[in-house]
């Protein structure tokens, strides 16, 4: 079970300290679009020598050839993860796993953020679970190693997709720590018991008063719950 913790910060400055104060609790790091646009390569190669794989969630969403080439880019740089969109649809994915293929890609389902009203005003009528299954299974389909998604879509996506695909959760929120932006969430707990395999836990540590505290309660009850699952 992977823990990564998404380093939303608008500068390298305090993503790597909180990455330097992290590292050491075996975590992984999540560079999202806030800090690539604002640091670049330069701030992934930073988080990369601090050790273990980086995960690079740019949410490619763009014609074929556009996000293959970015994704040949983000191979280059060597990063472990890259996420793009499977609405980007079934040519996208694909040209980024022939462009990458030493980099595991996820499918980004339907954004953690979205509740059935956001997906009913941009015309998606099925709801969210039928949305997210149809999404995971293309994203498969193309070849993606496996999805992201929230944690209320775990168990579906699980039972959905093929053995060995990987189910990636965010929106996971520790019990009595705020939703902030984010409509669909759940605890450590529920989304390993879920059967998630990966986690990604942003500002419920980065936020907190003190991070690398917040960041061993989330681990150990990631791992706790793993135990149980496992059990
Ligand atoms: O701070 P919080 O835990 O809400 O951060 C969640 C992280 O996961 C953010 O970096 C966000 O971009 C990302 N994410 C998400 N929903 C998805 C995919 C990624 O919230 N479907």
């Amino acid at each position: 079970m992977k823990v990564f913790v998404a380093l939303d910060f608008g500068s390298a400055g305090p993503a790597l300290e909180a990455a330097r104060a992290l590292a050491p609790l075996g975590v992984g790091f999540k560079v999202g679009l806030e800090l690539f646009t604002a640091a670049g390569p330069a701030v992934v190669r930073d988080v990369q020598a601090l050790g273990g794989p980086v995960f690079l969630d740019l949410k490619l969403h763009d014609i074929p050839n556009t996000v293959g080439g970015a994704a040949r880019a983000a191979a280059a740089l060597g990063v472990g993860w890259l996420t793009v969109h499977a609405s980007a649809g079934p040519a996208a994915m694909r040209a980024a796993v022939e462009a990458a293929p030493g980099v595991g890609l996820l499918g980004v389902t339907v954004l953690t953020s979205l509740g059935e009203d956001d997906l009913a005003a941009l015309g998606v009528t099925r709801g969210v679970a039928e949305q997210v299954r149809a999404l995971g299974l293309a994203a498969v389909a193309a070849g993606c190693r496996g999805v992201v998604c929230s944690p209320r879509e775990v168990a579906l996506l699980r039972a959905a997709l093929p053995a060995g695909a990987i189910v990636l959760a965010t929106g996971v929120r520790p019990a009595g720590v705020a939703a902030g932006d984010q409509a669909r969430v759940g605890t450590p707990r529920e989304t390993v018991a879920a059967g998630a395999d990966m986690v990604v836990v942003g500002r419920a540590v980065t936020a907190a008063a003190d991070p690398v505290a917040a960041c061993r309660a989330v681990l150990a009850e990631v791992a706790e719950a793993a135990r149980q699952w496992l059990n």
